[in-house]
């Protein structure tokens, strides 16, 4: 398919320098002789790429106007060519999920010409209306805001990976449908993965004590020592009930609302949100002050099929083989199988690997040879961890094994490792840092149901 890709390229790029007409090229058919911002170019970038890129957005820079698309109109092309942008990791020739983004060929191809023909204007009255972006909150208007406490990301920081406790108490259990992260400045944080701590009301006084954010990096604490300075133990020193991935953030993905009747959160009086991983990217001259937070959204019904975990590889159920410890200068697979003991409807699948990732893929092994397809990401990108949500619901039979491999490569030859020279990188039994590696493969799923297959987990 790469191939594929590189090949269209190169004749679209011929034809265009030859300044000859698309009609006969495969990939460029039906391109307008003239394409110009208003007519063609602002549609595109409105579908496709103001959702991050316009002023507050999550990219530092806006393509909203003629100027901003003209001023990156040769880089817009490239990265839309090499499918860079939008980010969507995942091959959709391999499995398709809920809101990915794909820019059809036509469109790369609008934006290549456009580039390369002097990125015209064209008239003003066929310029379309930006899309009306929600504020405050992706989906709708919540009925809790819990704010995450403010963080002063200092001028020229690294980046960031905190450990943040966000405490709650309510009047009473009650249920949510929904979890939603805000960010308060988008162009800092990069994603969140967050967990809920359920506090049986007699066990734990005060949710309150303890600190609320502590830098895995800064500090070099264990995660134990973490979770005792952020008062997370119950009075007694026992751990709490931690109910994994309740909340998770990237740019550009809305909180997942499932159907009537599936998913959906017991909320206790007493708990708090546990952000395993804040992470904020570097800051240059300017320091910044993030206000983020936390949307509730209650619902009148307990989720009467609430949605299960399990993980592969690094801390999870099955081991990682080889050991994930990768020597300087050597490529290598590594693999984590689990064969699940009855029939499930997965909904959601999220592949984690750090720096030294290379690519992932996913798939059921069924007892009668047959292969399902989970996923597939040919070209790792650390920034673009997607929780990947399947557009029905995949059954997957009891006696399936189902394998994760990753590729990771602990060579120069990668430029997004971390040490030069290389240096012997593992797992470090589950460290958070960044420059540890990971494998994990992360599955959110449903005991099967007859007709889980047909259910849509598409947005309404
Ligand atoms: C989900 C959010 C998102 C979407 C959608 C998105 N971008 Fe981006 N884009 C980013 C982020 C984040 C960066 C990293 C740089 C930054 O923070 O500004 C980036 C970087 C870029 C860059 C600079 C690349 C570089 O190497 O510096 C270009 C050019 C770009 N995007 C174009 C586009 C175009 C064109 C589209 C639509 C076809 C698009 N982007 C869609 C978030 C997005």
């Amino acid at each position: 398919m790469l191939q594929l890709t590189k090949l269209k390229a190169k004749s679209i790029l011929a034809f265009s320098i030859t300044g000859m007409l698309y009609l006969s090229c495969s990939s460029g058919d039906n391109l307008p002789s003239t394409v110009t911002f208003t007519e063609h170019v602002a549609p595109v970038l409105y579908n496709n790429c103001t959702i991050c890129h316009r002023p507050g957005g999550s990219a530092h820079f806006a393509l909203v106007t003629y100027a901003d698309a003209k001023k990156y109109s040769s880089a817009n092309a490239y990265v839309t060519r090499e499918r860079i942008m939008p980010p969507w990791p995942a091959d959709p020739h391999y499995t398709e999920f809920v809101g990915q983004r794909i820019l059809q060929e036509h469109d790369i191809a609008l934006l290549e010409k456009w580039a390369k023909s002097g990125a015209l204007a064209g008239p003003a009255d066929k310029m379309p209306q930006l899309p009306q972006y929600p504020v405050g909150s992706e989906t709708g208007t919540p009925d809790l805001r819990i704010p995450v406490q403010p963080y002063l990301l200092e001028a020229n920081s690294l980046d960031k990976f905190l450990l943040v406790k966000i405490p709650f108490e309510l009047p009473a259990d009650t249920f949510a449908s929904m979890i939603e992260f805000v960010p308060g400045r988008k162009n800092v944080v990069h994603h969140v993965n967050g967990d809920m701590v359920k506090y049986a009301y007699t066990q734990k006084t005060d949710v309150y004590a303890g600190e609320r954010i502590v830098d895995m990096a800064a500090d070099t604490a264990t995660l134990l020592q973490a979770y005792k300075r952020l008062g997370l133990p119950n009075d007694d020193g026992t751990f709490p009930v931690l109910q994994k991935s309740v909340v998770n953030y990237l740019p550009g993905v809305f909180g997942q609302r499932y159907p009537e009747g599936l998913g959906g959160y017991r909320l206790p009086r007493k708990g708090a949100f546990l952000l395993n991983d804040l992470h904020y990217g570097f800051t240059n001259k300017d320091s910044i002050l993030d206000s983020s937070y936390i949307n509730v959204f209650f619902s009148p019904v307990p989720p009467n099929r609430p949605v299960k975990e399990f993980q592969l590889g690094t801390l999870g159920i099955a081991p990682v083989e080889p050991n994930l410890v990768l020597e300087p200068n050597t490529v290598r697979t590594v693999y984590s199988r689990y064969t699940i003991p009855t029939d499930i409807s997965i909904l959601t699948v999220n592949p984690h690997m750090h720096l030294l990732g290379k690519s992932f893929k996913a798939y059921a092994l069924k007892p009668d040879g047959d292969t399902i397809r989970l996923v597939s990401i040919p070209r790792w990108d650390f920034n673009w961890q997607y929780f990947y949500t399947f557009k029905k619901m995949v059954k997957v039979p009891a006696g399936s094994t189902i394998v994760a491999e990753g590729l990771y490569d602990n060579t120069r030859e990668n430029l997004n490792n971390p040490f030069s020279p290389p240096r012997r990188v593992s797992d470090n039994t589950g460290s958070m840092k960044a420059t540890d590696e990971m494998f994990q493969f992360i599955v959110t799923y449903l005991p099967y149901q007859s007709g889980d297959e047909n259910i849509s987990l598409e947005r309404k």
